[in-house]
């Protein structure tokens, strides 16, 4: 298993600080473990393509329902960024102080152990690609159409996705098998480090239900991607509706009246 921790003796942290950061390190990975399920499971949901009828998809519901949470904006910052902000920063800290010893012992949790911090390092650069595209920060290299419009979901996801084949092809696929194992891989380990699953048979149903939930997670990302990328592609959106923009904490100053 692993070898070093970055609670352990030689750690410049000092007293209970080592603990509570860790546990908070956990704790945050499964708050936004619990975010990043739901949010697979809602945009599976694309997979009803464009209604004729003029009523609203389901994705579209959706999005209209998260976008009508008063508070939306504090919400999003103190219940998504900043637990994923943290447990980004500390894990990098933890990365840095552990070591692999999958050339020595090479079980299966040794293996694991070596995933969840591969797959960390490449969750570092996809949520990031995947924040930032959808706010329009990409815009001017990878074309006008990469940012989410909350009033047409269905469609600014579809232009998002379509923009280049490999961002739809390759880096989604790549970006949200990361999550699903990093996440229900995780959810196994947070069961033994919060001490829920001490035996071994406990350890094994656990570890049944974290594969139910890898698999689960990954069918309902793919098939949003599969979807994202077969549905039409409609025409540039119209630039005057209002885009999503980075989470302002202060709204911007109106004009004096
Ligand atoms: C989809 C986003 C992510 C989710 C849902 C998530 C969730 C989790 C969970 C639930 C754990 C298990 C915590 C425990 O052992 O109790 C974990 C572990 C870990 N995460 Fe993440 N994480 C995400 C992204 C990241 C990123 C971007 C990093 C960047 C470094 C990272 C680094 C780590 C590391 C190093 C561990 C292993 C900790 C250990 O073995 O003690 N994670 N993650």
């Amino acid at each position: 298993m692993s070898t070093a921790s970055a609670a352990s003796s030689s750690s410049p942290l000092r007293g209970i600080a080592p603990f509570l950061l860790r546990r908070l390190h956990s704790l945050s990975g499964i708050l936004f473990g619990g975010y990043v399920l739901l949010h697979l499971a809602v945009n599976a949901s694309l997979v009803e393509n464009y209604r004729y009828d003029g009523l609203p998809t389901v994705y579209q519901q959706q999005v209209d329902k998260i976008h009508s949470l008063p508070f939306l904006s504090a919400i999003s910052f103190g219940a998504i960024l900043l637990p994923i902000i943290y447990h980004t920063i500390y894990g990098v800290y933890i990365l840095i102080n552990g070591k692999p010893n999958v050339a020595d012992y090479g079980y299966t949790r040794n293996w694991l152990y070596l995933l969840q911090r591969i797959s960390a390092l490449v969750l570092i650069l996809f949520i990031a690609f995947h924040y930032l595209a959808f706010k329009g920060t990409f815009n001017s290299v990878l074309g006008n159409e990469m940012h989410f419009v909350p009033s047409k979901a269905t469609e600014s996801t579809v232009l998002h996705f379509q923009q280049h084949w490999w961002i739809g092809w390759i880096v989604y696929p790549i970006g949200v098998i990361a999550a699903t194992f990093h996440t229900a891989n995780g959810f196994y380990a947070a069961g033994v480090a919060w001490g829920l699953t001490i035996s071994a048979r406990a350890q094994r149903r656990w570890g049944g239900v974290c594969v139910g939930l890898f698999l689960f997670a990954t069918a309902c990302g793919l098939t949003a991607v599969a979807s994202a990328m077969t549905h039409k592609k409609v025409p540039p959106i119209d630039p005057a509706i209002p885009r999503v923009a980075l989470p302002q904490v202060f709204p911007p100053a109106g004009p004096n009246v």
